[in-house]
């Protein structure tokens, strides 16, 4: 099946070409190069542009044969886009409009979306299900459940058919030392407290040590980008097989906090983690741990990087591999 991955030069993106080159599929990547790197497009085609171009995206289609879609292409750090909402409704909303719009008429029906588990906004029970409400408390998340709600409709009118797959945190990098996040600026937990470790940022700030969780940290569920981009290729099949629409969860079902991130870096790299203890950054909810029971019956999909120490393991490999 030939498989168009936007956004394929980015994090999670990267990964997923690579899981469905090997998986048999063909991954042909669309991407601008506004965040994602061209280096890490080594899978498969690559065609330079954007996702909102309608003309480039329905000749994209016609030439490589398109039969499924994977749209990564976002942004998605949550601050920026409480400082800038223009960007990320355009970038994320608009332009998915527009790749949607495009790909239907195109004949193009299947498309596994990337969405968040920021769509639910703050968590009224955890672990989070995917029928719980979803009130979105940023600009991201909002961005992001307005494409689900586009796909919804697309789906009951024009036969679109969709997986919608809410990740958690995404960490941790491909094994092999080669690939991995490496996001500018870098806001994210992992990547930060490794490269603080190794005395290349400076020291880490932990954003809020009075939350009402275990150890007063915030607690996330850290999903690795493997066990995603392996619920990627099983989405793709699940839809191929004539599978329901749906959204779905994609973590592990267990959290870990910002101190027990920290002292896993300490002892995977025996080295001490250089850190303040500062306020909690604005938005930030205590805890957010998925229920991954719905991922695992529709797509038979379950996470093999379920010891947090695994996962930072392969970060760890990737940012003193010389990659990156
Ligand atoms: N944190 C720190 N110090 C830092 C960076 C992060 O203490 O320097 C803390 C945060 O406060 C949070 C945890 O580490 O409690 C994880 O923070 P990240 O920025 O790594 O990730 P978020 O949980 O904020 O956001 C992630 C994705 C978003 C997505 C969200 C949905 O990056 O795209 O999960 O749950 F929207």
């Amino acid at each position: 099946m030939r498989v168009l991955v936007t956004g394929g030069a980015g994090y999670i993106g990267s990964h997923t070409a690579r899981a469905l080159s090997e998986q048999g599929f063909e991954p042909v990547v669309l991407d601008d190069l506004g965040r994602g790197h061209r280096d890490a497009v080594r899978f498969g085609p690559f065609v330079e542009g954007d996702v909102g171009d309608r003309a480039l995206v329905a000749r994209v289609v016609d030439e490589h044969r398109i039969e499924a879609v994977v749209h990564f292409a976002a942004f998605t750090a949550v601050g920026e886009s409480v400082r800038d909402p223009r960007t990320y409704w355009t970038n994320n909303t608009l332009k998915t409009f527009a790749l949607i719009d495009t790909l239907v008429t195109s004949g193009v029906k299947n498309m596994v979306f990337s969405s968040t588990a920021a769509t639910y906004g703050d968590p009224q029970t955890l672990p989070l299900r995917e029928d719980h409400r979803l009130a979105p408390v940023n600009p991201y998340g909002a961005t992001k459940l307005a494409v689900e709600m586009i796909l919804r409709s697309y789906g009951d009118a024009y036969g679109l058919r969709w997986m919608a797959l809410r990740y958690f945190n995404a960490a941790g990098a491909h094994p092999d030392g080669t690939m991995g996040e490496r996001h500018d600026p870098e806001t994210h937990l992992v990547p930060l407290t490794i490269e603080a470790a190794l005395g290349r940022r400076p020291p880490l700030t932990v954003f809020g040590t009075d939350y009402a969780t275990p150890d007063g940290t915030a607690v996330r569920d850290y999903i690795h980008v493997l066990d995603l981009a392996d619920a990627h290729v099983r989405a793709l099949r699940h839809l191929a097989a004539g599978g329901a629409s749906e959204a779905v969860n994609l973590g592990t079902g267990t959290g870990n906090s910002v101190r027990e991130i920290i002292t896993t870096v300490e002892a995977v790299l025996g080295k001490k983690v250089p850190h303040t203890l500062g306020p909690r950054r604005e938005g930030d909810p205590p805890s957010l741990v998925a229920d991954p029971t719905r991922a695992k019956q529709v797509l038979s999909w379950t996470p093999r990087y379920t010891d947090i120490r695994e996962l930072i393991e392969t970060a760890a490999r990737f940012h003193t591999s010389g990659a990156r």
